[in-house]
């Protein structure tokens, strides 16, 4: 139990202890932990200070209006004057230390505002769109159908994560982006190492775990996509091909090539979130249905079921546990008083988890209807890839659930230490064909 006000500074300073499990990656390892923190928040303190050792202070957002309206004024909340990503001051230290007093240290759009922003979105906008991503279901219902026979070669018995839910999405966004197979192994571990900075089974040996840890394991992750993408990114522009690097190595901003700087933050984007979110909230899902079988009966009845099931998914899993976000003059939210420049943390689990947007939210129920979480973020920035998640995941549950008869827990579930991407790291299984 989170041990409410009495240690707080002020009416809308967040109790010290509720305040270091929010920003603590371990906490995420257990739905247990995080949640209940949530929700003391979203009840008693829905924009609220934090004021922890070794972080800036910050706003803590957690309720689904709040998230929304934030978003949705990208002029008066800018992604990146400070990191998009909340770090421990040591580490943004050491990211400015290294990059001319700038914590960027990838040119990616999450790190960019308007007017940079929309120029370097345009690039990539229309290939995402529902349009043209319907046109690859055939390629992807081919993926889907290799993993899961690949998934019951095993003998009932699994690990969920490790031995399947890695590998399909990334199977796919490679072969879309153009990625050699054989390369996927070191893209998984890059992309691990990235979203894992603050996973002690992810970090780098080399690498001591001093405050600044995570700044040094993202700049090292950063370092080696750049060195592999610089060499793809200059074949495609000699030779280019049907596939999305061709179209990104070759793109035009004002009538001038792409920068190598901003290639490569799509390349790492796409190399990285394209895959990693998709996978958790695959297993996410089936983890759902798991531990709510009337659910898994449902959509086993009714398979039109599936993409209510997908949405649920996604918000009940909620990958990306948030991005910053920091005012440009002085405002208020929610009657709350913020400064220009104060940042703001957008929490979205817990958005998705609120009683006034969502009934029974803890609950997975796939019939929910009207399903408007925040999975994907809100407004100008609202995740670029999310009709071909959901498409690829629609596909692998259509192709995966008339195959299972049963499956239950063979083993605890485990979550990756992360306070911003992740999700189940080991989901072991027990199933029966159907
Ligand atoms: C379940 C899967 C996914 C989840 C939960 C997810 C979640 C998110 C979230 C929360 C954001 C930030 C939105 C905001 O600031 O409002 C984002 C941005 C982004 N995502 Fe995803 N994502 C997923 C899959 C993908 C895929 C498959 C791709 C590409 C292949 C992708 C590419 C991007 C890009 C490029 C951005 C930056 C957009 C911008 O700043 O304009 N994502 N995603």
């Amino acid at each position: 139990m989170i041990q409410a006000a009495a240690a707080a500074q002020s009416p809308f300073e967040v109790p010290l202890d509720v305040a270091r499990t929010i920003l603590s990656p371990k906490s995420y390892t257990d739905d247990n932990v995080i949640y209940p923190a949530f929700k003391w928040l979203r009840t008693n303190l829905p924009v609220g200070l934090a004021q922890v050792d070794g972080y800036d202070p910050l706003w803590i957002i957690t309720k689904h209006a709040d998230v929304m309206a934030v978003e949705r004024n990208p002029n008066l909340f800018h992604n990146a004057d400070f990191n998009t990503i909340l770090n421990e001051r040591a580490s943004d230290d050491f990211m400015k230390s290294i990059n001319n007093g700038s914590t960027r240290l990838i040119s990616s759009l999450v790190y960019m505002d308007p007017p940079e922003h929309g120029l370097y979105r345009e690039i990539a906008a229309h290939w995402f769109l529902p349009a043209n991503i319907v046109k690859l279901e055939a390629q992807i219902r081919a993926l889907a159908k290799i993993s899961v026979e690949h998934l019951l070669s095993f003998d009932c018995e699994c690990d969920f994560v490790k031995d399947f839910a890695l590998h399909y999405p990334m199977r796919v966004i490679m072969t879309l982006f153009g990625v050699p197979p054989e390369d996927e192994p070191r893209m998984l571990k890059l992309t691990q190492e990235l979203f894992g900075v603050h996973d002690p089974e992810e970090q780098r040996d080399e690498i001591k775990p001093e405050p600044d840890v995570a700044g040094r394991m993202w700049h090292a992750a950063l370092q080696d996509f750049y060195g592999y993408f610089n060499v793809l990114s200059r074949e495609r522009r000699e030779r280019p091909r049907d596939d999305l690097l061709s179209l990104i190595a070759n793109s035009k901003v004002n009538g001038e090539p792409i920068g190598e700087a901003e290639a490569n933050g799509y390349y790492v984007t796409i190399a990285t979130a394209g895959h990693d979110t998709t996978s958790s909230s695959v297993a996410g899902g089936l983890l759902g249905l798991i531990g709510f079988p009337s659910e898994f009966d449902k959509v086993k009845a009714e398979p039109r079921l599936t993409a209510g099931l997908v949405d649920e998914a996604l918000r009940w899993t909620t990958p990306v546990k948030h991005f910053m976000r920091n005012a440009t003059a002085d405002t208020e939210l929610r009657g709350q008083k913020i400064r220009a420049m104060d940042r703001l943390m957008l929490c979205y689990p817990s958005a998705n988890r609120d009683e006034e947007v969502f009934d029974a939210p803890d609950e997975f129920r796939i019939t929910r209807g009207r399903n408007p979480h925040v999975s994907f973020g809100y407004g100008p920035h609202m995740c670029l890839g999310m009709h071909l998640a959901k498409l690829e995941m629609r596909i692998l549950f259509e192709e995966l659930l008339p195959r299972l008869r049963a499956v239950e827990l063979a083993g605890s579930p485990r979550l990756v230490e992360t306070n911003f991407v992740g999700g189940l790291k080991s989901l072991p299984i027990r199933f029966q064909k159907a």
